[in-house]
């Protein structure tokens, strides 16, 4: 379904301020595959994120996306493919449009469009439907300017909207991770709904180890630009955040004993 080959990113190259974010990264994802992906900050998890959506091209490498390179594609033109949500709740949803707008908007994604699409009362009950899904008593608030809900409420908004015109993958980075722990396991927990609902191939990125090992079927842990562990189905439920510590320590040690043997 989603296929990385080599990928490799480096940003500023050639100056002191030269960062390789991604190195020679392999990823091959099956339909449905619900991949959560950790690691210390600057480990290339959002540059992984930004290399499938198409906003950031890779200087080597390519993105297979049902069989199809989309390596050349513009993040516009992959868009019809793709669901985001980004950490900050103001990025997903425009604020100063109303809900119905903005799901309107959701709706034609990816195809040519007006910006502003009208809405239809086919719609509007449609929109009432799903909204319905989130309980948060969205669906009675159709009308209300998006920049009046609060971070949680703009998050499922978001989160609903990513799906509605029915991508193939769903790409989330952290995207719980500016809610207070309520919020915060309320869209997990729709996350996981939503993703089964549709069938979808997702990649999640979190801070949060336990939401990593709890939701999904496989795990990716990334370092330095490499994907530096990757469990599914039985392994990863077994796993304990523990165990996840333990194999991120592995990793640093093997990396002192690399760095110690170059000297
Ligand atoms: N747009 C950018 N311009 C320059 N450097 C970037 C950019 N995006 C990421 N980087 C650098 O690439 C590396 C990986 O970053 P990122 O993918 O954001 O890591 P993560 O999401 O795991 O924290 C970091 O060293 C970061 O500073
Ligand atoms: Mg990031």
């Amino acid at each position: 379904m989603l296929q990385l080959t080599g990928i490799t990113k480096t940003f500023f190259p050639g100056t002191v301020n030269e960062r390789r974010a991604l190195e020679d990264v392999d990823l091959h994802l099956a339909p449905q595959d619900f991949v959560t992906v950790i690691g210390s900050n600057g480990a290339g998890k959002s540059t992984l994120l930004n290399v499938v959506s198409g906003s950031i091209r890779p200087d080597e490498g390519t993105v297979m996306i049902d069989g199809r390179d989309v390596t050349r594609l513009t993040d516009f033109r992959r868009a019809a493919a793709i669901g985001r949500v980004f950490q900050n709740p103001s990025m997903g949803t425009a604020p100063h449009m109303t809900i119905e707008e903005n799901l309107a908007m959701a709706m034609g994604r990816g195809r040519r469009r007006l910006l502003r699409q009208a809405v239809t009362k086919a719609k509007r009950q449609r929109f009432r439907e799903e909204l319905t899904v989130l309980e948060q008593g969205l669906e009675n608030r159709l009308t209300d300017w998006v920049g009046l809900l609060s971070g949680g409420q703009r998050q499922s908004l978001s989160l609903l909207m990513a799906t509605l015109s029915h991508p193939k993958i769903l790409l989330l980075d952290e995207h719980t991770a500016a809610l207070d722990p309520q919020r915060a396991a309320l869209v997990n927990r729709l996350t996981s709904e939503l993703v089964e609902e549709h069938r979808l191939t997702a990649l999640m990125v979190t801070h949060n180890m336990r939401q990593a090992l709890r939701t999904g079927n496989r795990l990716i842990m990334m370092h330095a630009g490499r994907i530096v562990l990757d469990v599914a189905g039985d392994r990863k439920a077994s796993m304990e955040v523990a165990d996840l510590m333990a194999e991120f320590e592995k990793i640093k040690d093997a990396e002192l004993s690399d760095a110690t043997l170059l000297q």
